[in-house]
């Protein structure tokens, strides 16, 4: 079945081993596949949604590109282009959030995680994120959204908003209700510090996460550093549920590797995490050093990224167009 695939990632620095496994890696399968439509969006909107300096956000929109393009999408089989270009997204997005309800946003964890403690200085963008989330998906009655599992829930409420829409103005199936597409072992990648918290671009210590633009020698340094635990390497899936690193380290290994969880287990089980440790950085430097040599190599290069920005562009901007104008015919505008 051809797929019209969407997703977005934020160009906030530092895009890291759980954005690829959790989902750059899926963006790059869907691509290859010629029966799908795949639309990448660098959403530099959401990203402002807490403080960013200027001068490093333009760095980073051509960095998230340029790592869109070292992981193999291919930008002539799909299109790139950066949210705020096109601006059908903000126009989307206030129509929606008049028909989003605030209890359903009340309930976003990603927001409460993200806002901490003093939710009162928190930006209203911040809160109301999903809803520019939800507007960039049906813009283009996108029928697959490849994420993350922290995304999960965004992608309920997106399907809550077409819902209600649809059934508000009586326009039955005009907003494409979409299908989250979530890899179900490794869908969340967790600290190399911590295996209860998520690998994150913001987490001070750089020790936490695997660029992907680090070398191989500071894959290897982050490797040998990362937690473990005194014990032998599990031998059974149930010790892993106390066992949150080892869980996460066989985790990306298994996701590197293409194979399961259990077939991980097998193989090291009982061994010393040192030897375990060897094969997973041959893994992680055979697939992470080539990306990172090509980001920066692409990096030297700043007219070809704003090039291929630019067409992106022009090619979303004609469907989003297309679709905010009917948008705004059905509310009345
Ligand atoms: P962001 O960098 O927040 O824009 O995220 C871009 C994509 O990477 C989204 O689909 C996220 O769900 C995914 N992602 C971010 N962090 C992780 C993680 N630690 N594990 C798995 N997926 C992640
Ligand atoms: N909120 C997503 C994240 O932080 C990024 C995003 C914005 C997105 N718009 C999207 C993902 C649309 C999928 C579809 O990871």
């Amino acid at each position: 079945m051809s797929k019209k695939i969407f997703s977005g990632v934020q160009p906030t620095g530092n895009l890291h081993l759980g954005n690829y496994l959790g989902a750059i890696k899926n963006f790059v399968e869907l691509n290859n596949d010629n029966n799908n439509k795949c639309i990448f969006c660098v959403v530099d909107l959401h990203a402002i949604t807490v403080k960013q300096d200027p001068k490093e956000l333009k760095n980073n929109i051509r960095e998230t590109v340029a790592t869109f393009i070292a992981s193999g999408i291919d930008p002539k089989k799909s299109i790139i282009f950066n949210q705020s270009s096109v601006t059908a997204h903000a126009e989307g997005a206030w129509i929606l959030s008049c028909v989003a309800r605030m209890g359903w946003l009340n309930r976003m964890t990603q927001f409460k995680e993200k806002a901490g403690k003093d939710k009162e200085k928190a930006s209203i963008g911040l809160y109301s994120y999903p809803v520019l989330m939800a507007a960039d998906i049906l813009l283009y009655d996108a029928t697959h959204v490849p994420v993350g599992d922290d995304q999960k829930q965004h992608l309920e409420l997106c399907r809550d908003i077409a819902q209600k829409f649809n059934n508000d103005f009586g326009v039955k199936n005009f907003l494409q209700v979409p299908e989250p597409l979530i890899q179900n072992e490794f869908s969340r990648i967790m600290s190399l510090k911590d295996g209860s918290k998520k690998m994150s671009k913001s987490e001070l210590s750089d020790l936490s996460r695997i660029n992907l633009t680090d070398d191989k020698n500071q894959i290897i340094n982050k490797i040998k550093k990362a937690k473990t635990d005194p014990l032998p390497m599990p031998q059974d899936i149930k010790d892993l549920d106390e066992r949150l690193e080892a869980k996460n380290l066989l985790g990306i290994y298994s996701s590197l590797t293409n194979s399961s969880l259990h077939n991980s287990i097998k193989t090291f089980a009982g061994k010393n995490f040192s030897e375990f440790k060897e094969k997973l950085i041959e893994e992680l430097v055979n697939k992470i050093e080539p990306i990172s040599n090509e980001i920066k190599k692409l990096l030297r290069d700043k007219s070809y990224l704003d090039r291929i920005l630019l067409d992106g562009v022009e090619k979303a901007d004609l469907i989003a167009s297309k679709k905010i104008e009917r948008i705004k015919e059905i509310v009345g505008f």
